[in-house]
């Protein structure tokens, strides 16, 4: 995977597609990493892979400012300058989990400069089981994105694997069952409508750039 996981700022003028998610367990950080593999096959365009922190019930920090391991922590100047989105998060009592929400609410400066408006974007899930929530969790994390002037983009049936599943994969976003221990491997179906969405985001990122440029 060649996605920009380490340092804050492109080493060059190459609009990426940030995927940036949260995940506890890593089956999230899996649908992740396949995106960031559809992103890196169209050219022109790179992948940006980012996560979230861990929240705590009260206010101090819980975790270094830089991870030991994985991808950086993501900052309001890696969602600002991207050219488009995909988030990603568990699948929790069928809504997004915590602390990916925390982060975006740390975001009004965006929405108030409009940092966001025409950008495409996209969102996937991973839950335990097949009938879990998976959704509704997308449905709860499209909402902020359209707050923020976000085009969405889900999975087209074009994307044949949607028809075939018996696991994840939704045209809502691409989707993870990750099993009652959760440590079901991303099936070949599921992984194929991850590469695909993130193919679709890359282009769609890059197609709607001149969009941007003359509002
Ligand atoms: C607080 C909490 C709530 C959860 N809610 C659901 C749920 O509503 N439906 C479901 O199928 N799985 C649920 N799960 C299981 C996770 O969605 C599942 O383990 C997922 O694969 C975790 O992703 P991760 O490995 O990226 O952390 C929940 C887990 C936790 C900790």
């Amino acid at each position: 995977m060649s996605a920009d996981t380490h340092s804050s700022t492109s080493p060059d003028t190459t609009p990426y597609v940030l995927v940036l998610y949260y995940s506890r367990h890593g089956a999230t950080q899996t649908l992740a990493e396949q995106i960031v593999a559809g992103i890196e096959s169209i050219p022109g365009i790179q992948a940006r892979l980012r996560r979230v922190p861990e929240v705590s019930t009260t206010c101090e920090q819980t975790t270094p400012e830089i991870p030991d391991s994985g991808a950086m922590y993501a900052t309001l100047d890696d969602l600002r300058q991207c050219a488009g989105l995909a988030l990603g998060s568990p699948t929790r009592f069928g809504n997004m989990a915590a602390p990916l929400k925390y982060f975006l609410d740390s975001t009004s400066e965006l929405w108030m400069n409009g940092s966001l408006i025409d950008k495409p974007a996209t969102a996937f899930s991973a839950s335990s089981s097949l009938h879990g929530g998976q959704e509704t969790t997308l449905m709860t994390m499209l909402v902020p994105l359209l707050h923020h002037g976000m085009v969405y983009a889900g999975v087209p049936y074009s994307a044949t694997e949607l028809l075939e599943t018996t696991q994840g994969g939704t045209p809502y976003g691409t989707t993870h069952v990750s099993g009652k221990r959760g440590d079901n491997d991303v099936n070949d179906h599921e992984r194929r409508l991850a590469v695909a969405q993130g193919k679709r985001i890359a282009r769609l990122a890059l197609a709607m750039q001149p969009l941007r440029e003359n509002r």
